[in-house]
């Protein structure tokens, strides 16, 4: 898939994406169509996402004859952390992909009025055996202010983890975000299906598709 690299953020570039990202704007769009064409946008975005984890070469027998082939490092271990709620939408296609990844769920919500997040569960502490070893996938379909995406990044770094094994996978991002994901972690890339300019007062992206969350869930 071809993409546009600018400062560490990948932005996919491919019609399929932009007809799926059109969709997901639509405020008429149901709850259905929706998570449908999130999930067609899921598999674009972690394939990017996971193209630099570290191969090896095995030997395999096909019908004819003994090859080696490329395989995914052993014993490598791949976080998948999404973060609560709406992150919760790309685990599936994550555990589909990486099925030996490891889910680590993060929550976190906003408080509406410093946009600063407030941490409600997360039961990784402490728990990390292999962190140079250790490659992460943070899933967040809008990395708005970047706030939460900074403490999320934040809580794998300070465990030991080297922020270039460390990836912020989203759907749509703000400028905003992507320069303070870049600026606190310029090795963290950040890889998206849609750069957006601004942000409004409540800290929603322009144009965006509204609240992430209500529209996956159907709460709106
Ligand atoms: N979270 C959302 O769900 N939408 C935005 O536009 C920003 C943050």
């Amino acid at each position: 898939m071809e993409t546009l690299v600018k400062e560490n953020i990948t932005v996919l570039n491919h019609p399929l994406i932009k007809h799926n990202i059109a969709i997901l704007r639509d405020k008429n769009t149901s709850c259905e169509l929706f998570n449908s064409a999130l999930k067609r946008i899921a598999f674009a975005l972690f394939f990017e996402a996971s193209k630099y984890l570290p191969v090896e070469l095995k030997e395999i027998e096909t019908p004819i004859t003994t090859t080696k082939s490329e395989v995914i490092k052993n014993n490598l271990n791949i976080i998948v952390a999404p973060i609560l709620r709406a992150g919760l939408v790309f685990s599936d296609v994550a555990q589909t992909i990486l099925p030996f990844c490891h889910i680590h769920h993060l929550g976190m919500y906003r408080n509406e009025e410093t946009l600063e997040p407030i941490w409600y569960y997360n039961k990784m502490k402490g728990k990390l055996k292999d962190p140079d070893n250790t490659y992460v996938f943070i899933l967040d379909p809008m990395l708005a202010t970047g706030n939460s995406g900074y403490d999320a990044i934040h809580n794998f770094v300070k465990q030991g983890i080297n922020p270039k094994n460390i990836v912020f996978m989203c759907l749509i991002a703000a400028l905003n975000g992507v320069k303070k994901l870049n600026t606190s972690y310029p090795d963290v890339r950040v890889v998206t299906a849609q750069l957006d300019e601004a942000l409004n007062a409540k800290g929603y992206i322009i144009p965006g598709l509204g609240d992430a969350g209500d529209r996956i869930f159907n709460t709106l």
